[in-house]
């Protein structure tokens, strides 16, 4: 049987960082996206029972909590690769072939859109225009923006971060 000793260790630290953000950032409800991105930044993400503790901690229902949640793309529910490779499906990069990159990922890294590779080191994600249009098609690593791109180039970029791991 999987010991539960860790995982219970992981929650606890999870709820005092919450618990630690929430007296800086102050817990006003104005407060709440504040909150969030500072948890999801200690964190890598937001899991469902540190949404429901941020909701309790801040006074405010679940469903705002999970609302905010959803609403925004940059939150993330599940963890999240050490590099997160976002492929612009905005129209102008789709036009210019951006499906075929994405494809290319999907192909390569062995993992479809919204999901992380086994070793933790990639999440690929589809996402809307990234205001780099005159580039397309684009996409982005961590912050770092790819332009003019062909299915050619997804070996080098993959290895360029692979290399960095
Ligand atoms: S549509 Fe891709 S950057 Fe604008």
């Amino acid at each position: 049987m999987e010991c539960q000793c860790q995982t219970a260790v992981e929650k606890g630290e999870q709820f005092l960082a919450v618990d630690r953000i929430v007296k800086q950032v102050g817990n006003d409800k104005s407060n709440l996206i504040q909150v969030l991105e500072k948890v999801q930044h200690e964190l890598g993400y937001l899991p469902e029972e540190v949404q429901s503790y941020v909701a309790k901690k801040m006074s405010v229902p679940l469903s705002e909590v999970f609302g905010v949640v959803t609403f925004y793309a940059l939150f993330n529910v599940e963890p999240v690769g050490k590099y997160k490779i976002s492929v612009c499906l905005g129209t102008a990069c789709y036009v210019k072939g951006s499906g075929k990159i994405i494809e290319e990922f999907q192909r390569q890294l062995g993992v479809k859109s919204g999901e992380t590779t086994e070793d933790g080191v990639f999440t690929l994600e589809a996402c809307r225009c990234l205001g780099a249009c005159g580039l397309a098609p684009v996409l982005n690593v961590n912050g770092k923006v790819f332009g003019k791109l062909t299915p050619e180039d997804v070996g080098g970029i993959i290895a360029q971060y692979k290399d960095a791991v």
